[in-house]
């Protein structure tokens, strides 16, 4: 039977080692730096240590635990062996709703009143309609493709950018750099579901944030090294920007000390838009196993060369 290893910080994966007995009979779970891990050939992973994949020369593939790999793309010594991720639809609906929420959040005015609340501070606002509310999506893959459906049978104004021209029923599409600037003038609430990649890193800087009309938000849902957080905290404070809600950042927990928590126009959420559960990731991880073993087709590979 197949040798498994889990790599993470300690402990993190361990509610995998029952589940993966039970779902793949015999199997050897081992975790990293045990030494048995080194012979494994499956790799569990979350954020591995730097060259840690590279040393297991019987590797023949790679789980992510996550839907987004950046956490192991990032080790350039990564072994060229074939990469998957997790697909589920509870963590699309999962995203959806927090998509919705924090959509409805800005377009209801609950920024405001939530922080008018405090003060006791009775006051209303003019309501829009949810058409307009434009509201764009940055990557039209699997989660975003869900979000900016569900949001077009809302009402929302929607449009969507993704690397490859796409067409999705009443979203308004947009690909590639060049049509990057075009996009985000037109958009109210913007909405980041893409891969962290070479080409994404940064993007959202100060020169792409003030394409955004004056009074836009942000719902950062993706990775925390898409936004140049100075840039947007300064487009927040000089009021070009509305607000943002954050769910991601690059060094994850925020710390409470860091200024983000007290931005005014800023919510902090922890990394919790969509979290898949260690049963739906152990059932991908063995149905994936089950597959190498028999030659079949593995499921929701990655593209090495994209890097998603
Ligand atoms: N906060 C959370 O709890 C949480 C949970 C799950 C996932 N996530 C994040 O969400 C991300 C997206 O997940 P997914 O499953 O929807 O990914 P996906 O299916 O791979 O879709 C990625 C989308 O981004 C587009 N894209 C990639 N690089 C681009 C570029 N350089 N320029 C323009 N568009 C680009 C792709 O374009 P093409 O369609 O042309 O390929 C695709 O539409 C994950 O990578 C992860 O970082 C966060």
């Amino acid at each position: 039977m197949i040798k498994v290893a889990l790599l993470s910080r300690p402990g993190l994966m361990d509610p995998m080692k029952a589940l993966l007995a039970r779902e793949l009979p015999g199997v050897a779970v081992a975790s990293w730096p045990e030494p048995a891990a080194l012979e494994a050939e499956l790799a569990v992973c979350w954020k591995p240590e730097p060259g840690a994949l590279a040393s297991m020369r019987r590797l023949r593939l790679i789980h992510s635990i996550a839907a987004g790999v950046d956490n192991i793309l990032s080790d350039a010594t990564v072994p060229d062996v074939p990469l998957c991720r997790i697909v589920d639809p509870d963590i699309t609906a999962a995203m959806t709703e927090f998509v919705l929420w924090s959509t409805l959040y800005f377009h209801r005015d609950f920024d405001r009143v939530i922080s008018n609340a405090r003060d006791g501070l009775w006051q209303r606002y003019d309501q829009r309609a949810a058409k307009d509310s434009r509201v764009g999506i940055l990557g039209l893959g699997e989660l975003g493709t869900d979000a900016a459906r569900r949001l077009v049978q809302l009402g929302f104004t929607v449009s969507a950018w993704s690397r490859s021209p796409k067409q999705l029923a009443d979203v308004r599409t947009f690909s590639g750099a060049e049509a990057l600037d075009a996009f985000l003038s037109e958009t109210d609430i913007l909405v980041s579901l893409l891969p962290l990649t070479p080409s994404t890193v940064g993007l959202l800087n100060a020169a792409r944030l003030s394409r955004l009309p004056k009074g836009a938000a942000l719902i950062l849902c993706s990775r925390g090294e898409h936004v140049v957080m100075d840039d947007l905290i300064a487009l927040l404070g000089g009021g070009h920007l509305r607000g943002a809600v954050l769910d991601v950042f690059e060094h994850e927990p925020l710390p409470a000390e860091h200024p983000l928590w007290r931005e005014p126009g800023v919510l902090v959420t922890p990394h919790m838009a969509a979290i898949a559960s260690w049963e739906t990731i152990t059932l991908q991880v063995a149905e994936n196993a089950r597959r190498l073993l028999s030659g079949r087709p593995l499921l929701n590979v990655v593209d090495r060369a994209r890097g998603y």
